[in-house]
């Protein structure tokens, strides 16, 4: 049969925690034509450890390319017009592999585990000068969330990697390292880098200067010869060495929540998102500037769509768990078979009759990090939120979505696309200099259409419902008795 004839497609991986993603657009009118999706195991071998194999999410990511290209050659569209792939990643998650024969030395170190605690203590102890050593510099917090102490933890315990430093063969890198050096490897390996986002989560990059920071690196013992390069979110590092893609170019990088920012174009000073992944994160457009929190958001890269275009910045409130306690109910406690079912057991019972669930597997990043995200990133930014745009697997769950609009006070904004982070990742790759097809500034990509949620009850009941959560993540912290 003949080939439909399209124009340009662009591809794009959505690496979760969870789930590996591959989904190709139609990169003129980000039509979604064809996707595959597989799951990804995480381990635990000790409380507050999570683990993930590399091979695993590198294979379920071939996986994803090799399934979605055949689903569309079913649909007779040539995959010849994918011009492009985007890679967006969970972020932090740290892995240590060997440039000689591409082999991880040990497992990926998932950005939720807490096994660094005991370095974050002692660290702390050390930190020269002032407190703000790290945050001035990364606009992060020391914590046991991002890379830095992932990779120390590693180089302290593995013996492999201490023989392999000394004989310079590891690689450092987020996921998104792993997948561009592997995706592009061939006899003498791949290419090594990272963008500007990823980078803003390991505690190494220096957001003001867009570069690691020898200082910090010193500190946590990082050498700098193993980190990759800093690249922006959107030009070409290399091409596909083998599969059905073979040859087209990987030209789009961003962790997974800078790519969401990106795909609900969220591109003016004050826009925000909320995506409902594995976590929970809201990140808010600060444009140009550096927004130094007065009440525990992080400061992350945004995007830098070119390696002459600006970077932009963002404020970030993390929630460590929101779609995890989904897979807990059904996988742990067996008490659902699907996802789906958490909506229509909702709908059965109408009220929780005052009871509330917080789900404080890995703290709430807290003590240090309060419970009020939109509240502090209203007072951060200056300018309250009229709306919050989300997206993720669970704003699927309408129930959910209206209680958010309830409890907020402001309209929920869903775009009929929810695959945001892979459109995000997609508009990045598309807009690389040397691919670029459709000559569109990605602020010129019309508004998607959008469901929305009202606030459905009065501002004195929404006000009491807030707080009544409030106080539950208070108690379940053991801040009230
Ligand atoms: O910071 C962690 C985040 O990037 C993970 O995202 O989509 O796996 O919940 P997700």
């Amino acid at each position: 049969a003949k080939k439909a004839v399209l124009g340009p497609l662009v591809g794009a991986v959505d690496q979760g925690t969870s789930s590996t993603r591959f989904l190709v657009f139609n990169s003129k009118t980000a039509q979604l034509l064809s996707h595959h999706q597989v799951e990804i195991k995480q381990e635990f071998p000790r409380e507050g450890w999570v683990e993930q194999d590399p091979n695993e999410i590198l294979h379920s990511v071939c996986e994803c390319v090799e399934k979605t290209c055949e689903k569309l050659g079913q649909l007779n569209i040539d995959i010849s017009n994918i011009k492009a792939i985007g890679v967006s990643n969970q972020r932090e998650t740290t892995v240590v592999w060997d440039k000689l024969i591409g082999e991880p030395f040990y497992n990926a170190v998932v950005w939720l585990d807490l096994r660094t605690q005991s370095t974050v203590e002692s660290l702390s102890k050390r930190i020269p000068g002032n407190n703000n050593f790290v945050k001035s510099k990364t606009g992060l917090p020391l914590s046991t969330y991002f890379s830095a102490v992932k990779f120390r933890w590693i180089l302290d315990n593995v013996r492999k990697v201490q023989k392999a430093v000394k004989e310079n063969r590891p690689l450092l890198g987020t996921v998104d390292s792993w997948l561009i050096w592997s995706l592009t490897a061939g006899v003498n390996g791949g290419v090594h880098c990272t963008d500007v986002t990823n980078a803003s989560r390991t505690m190494l990059f220096n957001i003001h200067s867009l570069q690691w920071d020898k200082e910090l690196c010193e500190f946590f013992g990082t050498p700098m010869e193993i980190l990759p390069n800093v690249r922006s979110s959107s030009e070409i590092y290399g091409l596909m060495k083998a599969g059905a893609l073979e040859g087209v170019p990987v030209s789009g990088c961003l962790g997974d929540q800078s790519a969401a920012l990106v795909g609900q174009m969220c591109f003016q000073d004050g826009q925000a998102k909320n995506t409902y992944g594995t976590g929970c994160f809201l990140l808010c457009n600060t444009g140009c500037r550096c927004v130094f929190s007065e009440h525990g958001l992080l400061i992350t890269v945004a995007y830098k769509l070119g390696r002459d275009k600006p970077v932009f910045y963002a404020l970030e409130g993390s929630v460590a768990i929101d779609g995890a306690v989904t897979h807990w109910l059904r996988d742990n406690l067996g008490i659902i078979k699907t996802s789906e079912e958490i909506e229509k057991l909702a709908k059965e019972v109408g009220t929780s009759y005052g009871c509330y669930s917080v789900p404080a597997f890995s703290g709430l990043y807290a003590p240090y990090w309060d419970p009020s995200i939109l509240d502090d990133m209203n007072r951060d930014c200056g300018i309250p939120l009229s709306h919050l745009q989300v997206d993720g697997g669970m704003t699927s769950n309408k129930i959910l979505m209206q209680l958010q609009a309830d409890i907020l006070y402001i309209p929920v904004v869903k775009p009929s696309i929810p695959e945001t982070t892979a459109l995000g990742a997609a508009t990045a790759a598309e807009a690389a200099e040397g691919v670029r097809v459709w000559n569109l500034e990605p602020e010129d990509l019309s508004a998607v259409t959008m469901e929305q949620f009202d606030p459905q009850i009065n501002a004195e009941e929404s006000e009491i419902c807030y707080s009544t959560w409030k106080k539950a993540v208070r108690k379940s912290m053991g801040w009230v008795t």
